[in-house]
């Protein structure tokens, strides 16, 4: 046990530090996992238990837990930083809390209370402190998520939940340079609709997702643009990220995002740009954008650059568009000089360089 009350039974013969490095060398993203998780289990009678830091392991599961069945699954994502001064912090531990109760409510799953969510990754991140990479840019990304394991076929609410945190060092996502994304307009599939579960992170969009994925690919694209369900012409976002339109209008800097029609996914990195925008001298609004807009004012020059953003790539400008039938050249790396303005600004604070007006940074360590 420890002040938080998880109880602590790490890992009997954990990784030599000349391991770890070894392990470390080649990070990319999501393909690493630290050597410990943090657990706790959820009983309808009894609620939340205090919760365990454990060795990183497969989990076991009864073949009849409902998140097997019936998809009640979510999780988040956010990232620990290691700051210039040599401590961690990880950046705003608290919305994703938030974020995932939300996702919870939808999936009529029981909430956390956020300061267990954040208790919970705080002791993960402190046990794997020494996996936190120090450069500008990589990061130990937590991924929590909750599982239904009760063993029950009843389509209903389970009884019972998993909730667990693990650690995946990432590098940066620019290790290799500013490479700005390709990316599909998608008719044929729709992500999300009014009063579904867009706005929710649960694991059931993803998979849904995939074959829109599968079709970019064979366009030569990366990613997926998705358009509103009933009309088709809206954009909302990526598969993983929310988008952002930079245009001047005669010298100031504005900055459009989708407006959050609860189809689309509460961007963290989002909110913040919104709130970061006004320091660097632009405005920012949320609005709808249709893809009529989006060519129209392409063409007339209005609109300067277009770039996506989340936890995982921080901000990465988008180079091209395709559609059924044509392509968009919106620019290189060289003319995304707002977006990699706001990733600088971002990601200085994310390591305690530049002030962390906002209060956004949560000391780890
Ligand atoms: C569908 C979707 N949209 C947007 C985002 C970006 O959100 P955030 O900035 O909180 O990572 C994510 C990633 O979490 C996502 O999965």
């Amino acid at each position: 046990m420890n002040d938080s009350g998880i109880e602590l039974r790490p890992k009997q013969d954990p990784l030599s530090p000349e391991q770890r490095r070894s392990v470390m060398q080649n990070l990319g993203f999501g393909r690493v996992f630290t050597e410990h998780m943090v657990t706790l289990r959820y009983r309808a009678e009894s609620g939340w238990d205090d919760g365990v830091l454990e060795p990183y392991a497969p989990l076991t599961l009864d073949p009849a837990s409902s998140v097997l069945h019936y998809g009640q699954a979510i999780f988040e994502g956010f990232k620990a930083y290691r700051q210039k001064d040599g401590h961690i912090a990880s950046f705003r531990p608290d919305a994703n809390a938030r974020r995932f109760n939300a996702s919870a409510k939808r999936l009529s799953m029981p909430e956390l209370p956020v300061e267990r969510f954040v208790l919970a990754s705080d002791v993960l991140i402190r046990k794997e402190q020494d996996w936190v990479p120090p450069e500008l840019g990589e990061s130990l990304y937590l991924r929590p998520l909750m599982i239904a394991t009760e063993a029950a076929l009843g389509v209903r609410p389970a009884k019972e939940y998993l909730f667990l945190v693990f650690g995946s060092p990432s590098a940066s996502y620019f290790a290799q340079g500013i490479k700005p994304l390709s990316v599909w307009l998608c008719k044929e599939y729709v992500r999300a609709a009014e009063g579904g579960t867009g706005e929710a992170k649960c694991a059931g969009n993803y998979a849904a997702s995939l074959a829109a994925q599968q079709a970019a690919a064979e366009q030569g694209c990366q990613q997926v643009i998705w358009l509103d369900a009933k009309e088709r012409r809206y954009v909302e976002e990526m598969g993983g990220m929310n988008l952002f339109f930079v245009y001047d209008d005669g010298g100031k800097t504005r900055l459009v995002t989708p407006k959050l029609t609860g189809s689309l996914l509460a961007g963290i990195t989002r909110d913040s740009i919104l709130k970061l925008a006004p320091e660097l001298g632009y405005t920012a609004e949320e609005k709808l954008i249709s893809i009529e807009d989006w060519q129209r004012d392409l063409e007339n020059g209005s609109l300067r650059e277009v770039f996506a953003c989340g936890t995982a790539a921080v901000i990465t400008p988008i180079g091209t568009v395709k559609y059924e039938g044509g392509s968009l050249a919106i620019g290189g790396a060289e003319q995304s000089s707002v977006a990699m303005a706001l990733r600088e600004r971002l990601l200085s604070i994310q390591h305690g360089v530049t002030p962390d007006k906002h209060g956004w940074m949560h000391r780890v360590l």
